[in-house]
């Protein structure tokens, strides 16, 4: 919109999700992207040609010397958060935005928070799924009080942990309100995937007691039921409410069902994961928060923490045994005393 201020961009890692993330700003007229980074020089000479040719190179420190962007977007893989946070501070951004998930350990993103609250910096997560027309469904009927009081929410997904499964907690999360959780109890089993540049156990279980009664339960990773709706491997989750009077679930892959307490049987709608319907809202959204400080963006940082930490305290539940209280202090980094703690 003319007139409009034009918030300026640097992304930084730009491979899937750096990609996406540059696409949607620069098809967004409140967004100007004025630097880009990869280690990878084709990457970089890629994209800068695709977006115009701003500053761009291989080494995010000299990227941002004199650039100031008013946001800092990083996409680069889970084990480089503390660092790149640490230079988006620096670099006088006003919001940073990226990827999930949050950190490594409950230690690294304790930091985090940190750095960017004595900041002053804004932070966005990237937990777009809730864009989804299906998504936006259920949470329209769970709110409506068609499915009466929630007592139960869930998620499953067929992926591993570090990469699903604060997707699965932030859309229960806000199934339910964004209710506080209390204690956690878990579970995990399987060790190959901790090598992965996703590190995880292969499979993980969890059960959460939010402060409004709620009980969470999530699964994740090999082991997970199965989704046979779905045929996309990636996208078999399913994540819903169950109420005194009903249900209501999102397919990632595959719509939306319910059963209200008016409804008279099943009702359903479609749906699917898809980054170029998501991405867009999830982008206007940083726009909008910084306009206006009261439009908090719904995949804030502090919010994304939350689930960050529930997913931390399924993982020392399962090594150390017995509930986890939150909230979390610092500790053992959880991937490592899991991995020590679980049988070959
Ligand atoms: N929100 C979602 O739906 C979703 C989907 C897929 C992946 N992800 C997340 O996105 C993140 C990135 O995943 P991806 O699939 O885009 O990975 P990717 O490997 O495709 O891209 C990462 C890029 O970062 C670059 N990079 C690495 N170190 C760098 C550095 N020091 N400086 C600059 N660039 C650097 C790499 O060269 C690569 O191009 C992960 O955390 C992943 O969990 C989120």
């Amino acid at each position: 919109m003319s007139g409009e201020k034009k918030y300026s961009v640097a992304v930084v890692g730009l491979g899937k999700r750096g990609m996406h993330h540059a696409d949607a700003f620069a098809n967004n007229g409140r967004f100007e992207i004025v630097g880009l980074c990869d280690i990878d020089q084709g990457r970089v000479d890629a994209a800068a040609k695709k977006f115009g040719g701003p500053k761009a190179g291989t080494d995010a420190k000299a990227l941002l010397q004199g650039l100031k962007p008013d946001v800092f977007c990083f996409c680069t893989l889970p084990n480089l958060r503390l660092d790149m946070i640490r230079l988006g501070v620096e670099s006088g951004a006003k919001l940073i935005a990226f990827e999930k998930p949050v950190a490594l350990t409950t230690n690294e993103a304790l930091e985090v928070m940190k750095v960017v609250r004595a900041g002053n910096v804004k932070t966005v997560v990237s937990h777009q799924h809730r864009y989804g027309e299906h998504y936006q469904k259920v949470k329209e009927i769970i709110a409506s009080g068609a499915i009466g009081r929630v007592h139960t929410v869930y998620g499953t997904a067929s992926g591993w942990m570090m990469h699903m499964l604060t997707h699965l907690i932030d859309y229960m999360r806000w199934f339910n309100d964004n209710a506080e959780a209390e204690w956690v109890v878990g579970q995990a089993a399987g060790k190959e995937k901790f090598a992965d540049n996703h590190p995880s156990p292969d499979y993980v279980a969890g059960l959460i007691q939010f402060a409004n009664g709620v009980r969470g339960i999530v699964e994740c990773g090999d082991g997970a039921p199965d989704v046979p709706e779905v045929d996309y491997w990636w996208r078999k989750c399913r994540i819903g409410a169950q109420g005194t009077e009903g249900f209501a679930e999102v397919l990632t892959g595959g719509g939306w069902r319910a059963i209200t307490k008016d409804s008279g049987g099943v009702i359903s709608g479609p749906g699917c994961m898809d980054y170029a319907h998501d991405m867009p809202p999830y982008i206007q959204q940083i726009a909008d928060w910084l306009d206006d400080p009261n439009k908090v963006h719904p995949c804030n940082g502090e919010s994304a923490y939350k689930g960050f930490e529930i997913m931390m305290a399924i993982c020392r539940s399962a090594t150390q045994r017995g509930k986890i209280k939150l909230p979390l202090g610092p500790g053992e980094p959880e991937l490592e005393a899991l991995a020590k703690a679980l049988p070959d």
